[in-house]
């Protein structure tokens, strides 16, 4: 691996967590190389949140260690970006106060901030919203408001907590090309979290099957071939449909 592409990757080494006597992860481990986006999927409660929130230093793991560019993480930091499951928005700030705010923190000066939120505010579909305050949206529009916020400050690690999952299925397959435009464009680490098998063979360089709590890999899935292609012939490639039955499968009989 030359040095360009070992820089920004992250690398997750025998990480255990346990809250109290729940043992979330056991020795899980896993590269995420840059460029690419790396999915994980497995049952729910499997940890994959608490995985996420290691990496972003938000959370400490009980053993091993996440490193970023090389240096091991223990807090949050500029180069990390998060899209919470839950949206995390600040229910007192208005639409393009909570995109910006990611900005806010690193010293960007108002107007440009206010700039750049705008056009995240426009990219994900939200114009005309930018005053209102989080509880004046819908569920997928505040989804959409911690999309906007991620994206804005521009961080070489990507960590998105089933980001689509709020949002209805036209928004979802727009999302989804937008992303795949992302990877195609910006040399960034993408590590997602979905619960839609197709979503992680369509988007995805590698999947990650998880097992069930307590969790770590049981398999790693790469459907590059599928880049580059016409979502609507996508869904009738055979070798998607196979990829997809085949995580299917294994994602069954780890709960049978
Ligand atoms: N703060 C916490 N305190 C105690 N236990 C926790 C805490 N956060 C998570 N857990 C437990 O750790 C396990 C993993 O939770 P986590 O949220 O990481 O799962 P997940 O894979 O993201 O699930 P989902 O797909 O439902 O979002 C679960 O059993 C959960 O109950
Ligand atoms: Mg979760």
């Amino acid at each position: 691996m030359s040095n360009d592409q070992i820089e920004n990757a992250v690398t997750v080494k025998n990480v255990y967590k346990n809250y109290g006597d729940v043992e979330a992860l056991r020795d899980l481990s896993l590269e995420f190389p840059k460029g690419q986006l790396t999915s994980l999927l497995g049952p729910s409660g499997c940890g994959k949140t608490t995985l996420l929130k290691i990496i972003a230093g938000l959370l400490p793991a009980t053993q091993g260690e996440v490193l970023v560019n090389g240096q091991p993480v223990n807090k949050p930091g500029p180069d990390r970006a998060f899209v919470f499951q839950d949206f995390a928005l600040m229910p007192w700030a208005s639409v393009i106060r909570n995109v910006a705010f990611g900005l806010e923190l690193r010293g960007v000066n108002k107007s440009e901030r206010e700039s750049i939120a705008t056009k995240y505010i426009k990219d994900v579909g939200l114009t005309g919203f930018e005053h209102s305050f989080p509880h004046e949206l819908s569920g997928g529009m505040r989804q959409r408001v911690g999309l906007a916020r991620a994206l804005s400050v521009d961080s070489p690690v990507l960590l998105m907590d089933e980001p689509f999952s709020a949002v209805d299925e036209q928004t979802r397959r727009k999302f989804q090309e937008d992303l795949l435009n992302l990877v195609k464009n910006e040399n960034k680490t993408f590590i997602f979290v979905t619960h839609s098998i197709e979503e992680a063979v369509y988007v995805s360089d590698q999947v990650a099957l998880l097992l069930p709590r307590p969790s770590r890999v049981s398999e790693i899935i790469k459907p590059s071939s599928f880049k580059n292609k016409d979502i609507n012939s996508i869904r009738k490639d055979s070798e998607y449909l196979d990829t997809v039955e085949r995580i299917w499968k294994s994602l069954r009989s780890y709960v049978e």
